[in-house]
């Protein structure tokens, strides 16, 4: 159990921007056009290694099973429906985030289910690590207990991609399949089928087992493309290769994005470069912020069903361990200027009302939370007895009716910064 979740500085603290410069790391020529670190089996679970050591009749290679990746994250053959593919709610023109402002994507037998979460962008999740619940920091000399970090999905509770993978195949809300093994029972009869067994073998549909471990391989390999999920083609990332420059304003932005008395963003959402290694803008750490509750969503319909993450319901090993209500995984910032729904339960549609609520929630609750008996309910997406986990570090944790934590010039200026984090394929809103 972590022990103290308040009172520290954001509950990351490898101490930020200020820190690198502290030690005299700023950015040098030496670190410029360093290859994006790419993730190792090495870096992930027990169960992966297992999983890794699975042996096909012929031995397929890295580019092979990319090409045949892509072809199934486009493969409506992979849905019940016939309909769905994974890209139709990871889209490749929005940086393989959602193509529209839905708050959750239709899914389910006949694209009629509202799903429970905000679709994340698949880019930029090279480097998410295994989730672990007490997560020391090496760059933090104290050995603090950072707390829970890493795994896939909101509330991390898959520990790597092909673990993932399973998930929305077999989801009621998403491609609503019976079971993998009716997933591969399909493509065997399929177009795709003759293109599996080129790759791993004549045998390759004998054991469905088998079949079922090349699917999702290759939809592993291809989230490891890094031209199609981690190109660092941003103007930011040009930027930071000393190639580009930011506008005034978009400068500022960045100033009041790090600026711990400001935003403040980068403590949960790293902005620069780290031992070489370009910022992924999380530090995978989980957090409470108080998300209101998103009463559109077809399952908030029950006023008894809250989704708090970390502790459930859809996650059901931390149950029993009120301390983690209400934390969620802290999402990349890389391409969300192209998003148009934000936050796990997709309650916001702007940048401009993220903006907002970050620096009013507390002085100005009312515009964000509603009313019960005369009094504003904050943070009324969490059973009373765990609002006391919502984080209260800047911009949070102003009094009520002081000036917000930035105004509205500075919004402006930290979203024009934002948006320098669109990569140069990615379709501008
Ligand atoms: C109906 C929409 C939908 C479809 C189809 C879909 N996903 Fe997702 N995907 C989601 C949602 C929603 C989440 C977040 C789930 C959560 O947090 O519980 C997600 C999460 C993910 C994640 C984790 C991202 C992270 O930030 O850790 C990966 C990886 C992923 N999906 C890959 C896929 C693949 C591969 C396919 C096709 C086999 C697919 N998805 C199909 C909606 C979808
Ligand atoms: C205390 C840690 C923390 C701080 C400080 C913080 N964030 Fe976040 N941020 C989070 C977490 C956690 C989430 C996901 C919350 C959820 O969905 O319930 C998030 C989500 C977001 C999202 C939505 C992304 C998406 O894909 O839906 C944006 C945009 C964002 N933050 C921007 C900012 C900016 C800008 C600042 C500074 C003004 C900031 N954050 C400060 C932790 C933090």
């Amino acid at each position: 159990m972590p022990t103290d979740r308040k009172g520290r500085p954001g509950r990351r603290g490898w101490g930020g921007p200020t820190a690198l410069l502290a030690a005299g790391l700023t950015f040098s020529a030496a670190c410029r056009d360093q290859p994006p670190p790419v993730p190792t089996p090495a870096t992930q679970s027990a169960t992966a290694k297992s999983f890794y050591a699975d042996h096909f009749s012929r031995r397929a290679t890295a580019a092979e099973m990319t090409v045949l990746g892509r072809e199934l994250f486009f493969a409506p053959q992979l849905s019940l429906s016939g309909r769905m593919s994974c890209a139709t709610c990871h889209d490749p023109a929005f940086a393989y985030g959602p193509p529209n402002d839905r708050a959750t994507q239709l899914g389910g037998p006949d694209l009629g289910s509202a799903g429970l979460r905000a679709v994340p962008s698949l880019r930029y999740l090279q480097t998410v690590p295994a989730f672990e619940e007490h997560h020391f920091d090496e760059a933090i000399e104290d050995g603090t207990d950072q707390g829970p970090s890493g795994g896939h999905t909101w509330d991390g509770r898959a520990n790597t991609t092909h673990d993932q993978a399973r998930l929305p195949l077999t989801s009621p809300f998403e491609m609503a399949n019976p079971s993998v093994e009716a997933v591969v029972a399909r493509l065997e009869k399929g177009p795709l089928a003759a293109r599996f067994r080129a790759v791993f073998g004549d045998d390759v549909f004998a054991e469905p087992a088998r079949a079922v471990t090349a699917l999702l391989k290759c939809l592993e390999i291809f989230q490891q493309s890094p031209q199609d999920f981690y190109p660092y083609s941003s103007r930011y990332d040009a930027y930071l290769r000393g190639q580009a420059g930011l506008t005034p304003a978009e400068q500022h932005g960045l100033a009041l994005f790090d600026d711990p008395k400001k935003g403040n963003c980068a403590s949960c959402h790293p902005s620069q470069l780290r031992k070489g290694a370009f910022p992924q803008f999380t530090d995978f750490g989980f957090n409470a912020i108080g998300v209101p509750r998103n009463r559109a969503l077809p399952a908030n319909q029950d006023p008894g069903h809250f989704d708090m993450g970390l502790c459930g319901p859809v996650r059901i090993d931390l149950t029993d361990h009120p301390a983690y209500c209400g934390f969620f995984r802290v999402p990349g910032l890389r391409n969300t200027a192209v998003r148009r729904a934000f936050f796990h339960n997709g309650v916001f549609h702007t940048l401009e009302q993220v903006m907002d609520f970050y620096v009013a929630r507390d002085t100005n609750a009312g515009k964000f939370y509603p009313r019960r008996q005369g009094q504003v309910d904050a943070f009324d997406d969490l059973p009373a007895e765990h609002r006391k986990n919502v984080n209260h570090d800047p911009p949070f944790g102003r009094q009520a009716g002081a000036p917000a934590a930035l105004t509205k010039g500075e919004i402006r200026d930290v979203i024009a910064f934002l948006n320098t984090l669109t990569d140069a394929d990615v379709k501008r809103r």
